[in-house]
């Protein structure tokens, strides 16, 4: 397959694992640009990349660019994917799509009216492991989902030292941990048992209503390395952690546990899905195996092993059993697909990236929530 010319907006820790797995598929990074001359050239040149742009608005300029990679700071998202339309490139955006629904409906229908392909990073559905769980219930192996529960804590954010862009409404957001993991969370259950969310009830909580903002930007993550910055007390307006509960469209009942201050957390997203034969739990820290419970029969652990798998999952698996895959991988994985639909110019049918449309309903769910965190009440995804 021959891939069409790229520009990677955003330079951070998504901007370079983008590049990374566009490299690994064999796509053609024609250039980047970062929020400055500056981090735009330096990034080109560190990693060998021909092209760098003064700003968002020079790469789109780049006739020969044909699609755009959006790695930026989540309040961009929403003008940049839409200049990007605009101007004819097909778009992979990082989630949360939009600052909010009204934003992510106008990008639905935008990209509809152009005819071009568009697509949401929600790239933890393509762990293996997870994509056979997905074939595993559409087999009817799970039986009927019963409850459906989970976490995704984090500690980089911990200290009230801990600093990042996400942490200002006006750049992350007015929802945190919602918006920034938990839709990772909603968008993974939903896409392995195949069920609509129709009912929430949350609750937030902010460990630090002040913390020292640096003067100066911190990359994600690389906060935790910093030392002796000097900082202003800002108070914060964002949860840092949430409790969901959901009900779910066959009548399931689910919940989540959401943090970024959980000491010794890394990543651990995790799920246990609990139907009427058998019942799931997985966890992202180890991503390779999944627990699968029994009640007349002994339980078993079954590990990542393309033999073992569904035809389906087997398509999306990329190296045998026991060569352990992991977080970059699914980025690759989500590009496979995304430029399969860019040379065919079909969108996908059967749900397999996360589309616009998936973008859209993220920020549905996110507006849901906070409504019902603000109002202490059930709030139906119909109202
Ligand atoms: N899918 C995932 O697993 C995942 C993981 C982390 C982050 N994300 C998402 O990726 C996005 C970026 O997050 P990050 O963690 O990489 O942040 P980051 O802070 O590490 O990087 C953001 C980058 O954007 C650049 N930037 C800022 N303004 C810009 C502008 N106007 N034009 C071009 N570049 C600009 C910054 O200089 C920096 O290089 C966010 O929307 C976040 O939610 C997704």
């Amino acid at each position: 397959m021959s891939f069409p010319r790229v520009a990677v907006i955003g330079l951070g820790f998504m901007g370079r694992t983008h590049i990374q797995a566009l490299r690994r598929l064999g796509v053609d990074v024609h250039g980047v640009a970062g929020i400055d001359e500056d981090e735009s050239r330096k990034v080109a040149g560190e990693l060998g990349i021909n092209n760098w742009y003064k700003d968002f608005a020079d790469a789109l300029a780049d006739a020969e660019v044909e699609v755009v990679h959006l790695c930026t700071p989540n309040n961009l998202h929403f003008e940049q994917a839409r200049q990007a339309l605009l101007s004819g490139k097909h778009v992979l955006c990082e989630k949360p799509l939009a600052m909010t629904t009204a934003q992510s409906a106008e990008l639905v229908a935008l990209a509809q009216e152009k005819g071009l392909m568009t697509a949401v990073n929600y790239n933890l559905r393509f762990y293996p492991i997870c994509q056979e769980a997905r074939a595993r219930v559409q087999a009817g192996d799970l039986g009927n989902p019963y409850l459906i529960t989970g976490g995704y804590l984090q500690d980089w954010l911990f200290l009230k030292s801990d600093w990042n862009w996400r942490l200002e409404p006006e750049q992350g957001g007015d929802m945190r941990v919602v918006a920034d993991i938990g839709t990772h969370w909603m968008d993974l259950v939903t896409y392995i048992t195949g069920l609509k969310i129709t009912a929430v009830m949350a609750d937030f909580l902010i460990a630090h209503p002040t913390r020292l903002r640096p003067r100066g930007e911190v990359e994600t993550f690389a906060g935790k390395l910093e030392k002796n910055l000097s900082t202003n007390e800002v108070s914060i307006k964002t949860e840092d952690a949430a409790v969901i509960l959901f009900r779910f469209e066959n009548g399931a009942l689910g919940s989540v546990s959401l943090s970024q201050v959980s000491a010794g957390r890394k990543n651990f997203l995790w799920f246990e899905i609990c139907g009427s034969k058998t019942a799931y739990h997985w966890e992202q820290e180890s991503p390779n195996e999944i627990w699968i419970g029994y009640r007349e029969q002994p339980n078993q652990v079954l590990v990542k092993d393309p033999s073992l798998f569904h035809d389906s999952s087997r398509a999306l698996t990329g190296f045998p059993g026991g060569h352990a895959e992991g977080y970059p991988d699914t980025f690759l994985q989500v590009f496979r697909q995304f430029y399969a639909a860019i040379a065919s110019r079909k969108m996908p049918q059967n749900g397999e990236f996360a589309t616009f449309t998936d973008g859209h309903h993220e920020m549905v769910l996110c507006e849901a929530i906070k409504r019902s965190a603000a109002e202490k009440r059930w709030v139906s995804l119909d109202e």
